[in-house]
């Protein structure tokens, strides 16, 4: 395993973060707590040490597997990161978005969860309208003087909203967001324009998610339906993939990796590794045999042509967050 620091804070982490979307129920493609554990088993013995999940999967399904999961491990050599924000009781207006009764409360219920006194990376899930980013900046701070979280980070913003809550936290003498975990693969390279630059200019960890397009880099345009998740996803209006040329892009990862033997998952992983800004996609699995692919993808080494290759028919497609 590779490991890297998270921006530029002196956190080590591997260069894969295990996603864990797809540990707990609700849709057909997921995985329950047995088999979800073999997964992490896996990930640890690979040299994983760095998990992501939320309060929302599953309802807080996927922090309790985690939480189970990494129970008997050394708790110190492992980085658990977890968000905030998403709904989790639709009859409590309290009990989603970042106000400070939402953040403290969902924060002691993931905490609970997941079994931790500490979680490693707490992070906003997305920006929320509704509170002043004051009270969210004072509330994290607060998480993390009293221990309950060691770094923030944050996940699906605007740049100028990721800016603007940095700027602000350092004239207030508050922890900043150190991180952002973003929407970031060959089919959707929106954040080249804003966000990936202010990250790389400023030290803040990048954290690519859905790093193969839920699916749609890992195997060949036509047979995209073949898999559970690839039948319920939508590859147009959510995640409109097709937009930006991505059937020829989809065309483009097959031949590369038919000419150089890995599969097409590894092609689109190796891309991400190959970009300096990036500290660790958040690769989601459900399959051992997928998770070893993307550890092995940390040693393809892509020439710029090939990397051009890739990049070429790209289009703008709608921003999406
Ligand atoms: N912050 C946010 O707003 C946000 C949003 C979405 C996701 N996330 C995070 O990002 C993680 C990953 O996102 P994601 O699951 O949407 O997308 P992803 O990692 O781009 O794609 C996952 C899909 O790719 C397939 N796959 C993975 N490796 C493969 C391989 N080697 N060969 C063939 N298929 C392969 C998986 O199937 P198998 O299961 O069969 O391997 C699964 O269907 C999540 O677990 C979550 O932690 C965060």
């Amino acid at each position: 395993m590779e490991y890297t620091t998270l921006g530029d804070t002196g956190l080590s982490v591997s260069r894969i973060c295990l996603g864990c979307l797809g540990f707990g129920d609700g849709k057909e493609w997921m995985l329950d707590s047995d088999e979800s554990r073999e997964i992490i088993d896996r990930a640890i013995d690979l040299g994983v040490n760095f998990f992501d999940t939320a309060n929302v999967y599953s309802t807080g399904g996927s922090e309790e597997i985690l939480g189970e999961a990494i129970d008997g491990y050394d708790r110190d050599r492992l980085v658990v990161a977890t968000k905030v924000f998403g709904e989790m009781d639709e009859s409590n207006p309290n009990a989603r978005g970042l106000s400070r009764k939402a953040i403290e409360q969902e924060l002691s219920n993931s905490l609970d969860r997941l079994g931790v006194d500490t979680i490693d990376l707490y992070q906003t899930h997305r920006w929320d309208d509704d509170v002043p980013v004051e009270e969210t900046l004072r509330t994290l701070d607060d998480a993390v003087r009293r221990g309950s979280v060691r770094y923030v980070g944050a996940s699906t913003t605007l740049a100028y909203q990721l800016a603007e809550a940095r700027r602000r936290s350092e004239a207030l003498g508050l922890q900043s967001f150190v991180s952002m975990q973003n929407h970031y693969n060959l089919l959707y390279r929106e954040e080249e324009r804003e966000m990936l630059p202010y990250c790389r200019e400023n030290g803040v960890g990048v954290l690519p998610w859905s790093p193969l397009a839920k699916g749609y880099l890992a195997r060949p345009h036509a047979e995209l339906e073949t898999t559970a998740r690839g039948r319920t996803n939508d590859y147009t209006d959510l995640y409109p993939y097709l937009e930006g040329n991505g059937r020829e892009i989809n065309e483009r990862v097959a031949e590369l990796a038919d000419e150089n033997g890995v599969t097409m998952a590894q092609i689109a992983l190796a891309w991400l590794f190959h970009k300096d800004v990036v500290d660790a996609p958040v690769v989601g699995t459900t399959s051992i045999e997928h998770l070893e692919q993307a550890v092995e993808a940390l040693d393809i080494s892509l020439s710029d042509s090939d990397v051009e290759y890739l990049e070429e028919p790209y289009e703008p497609v709608r921003h999406t967050l």
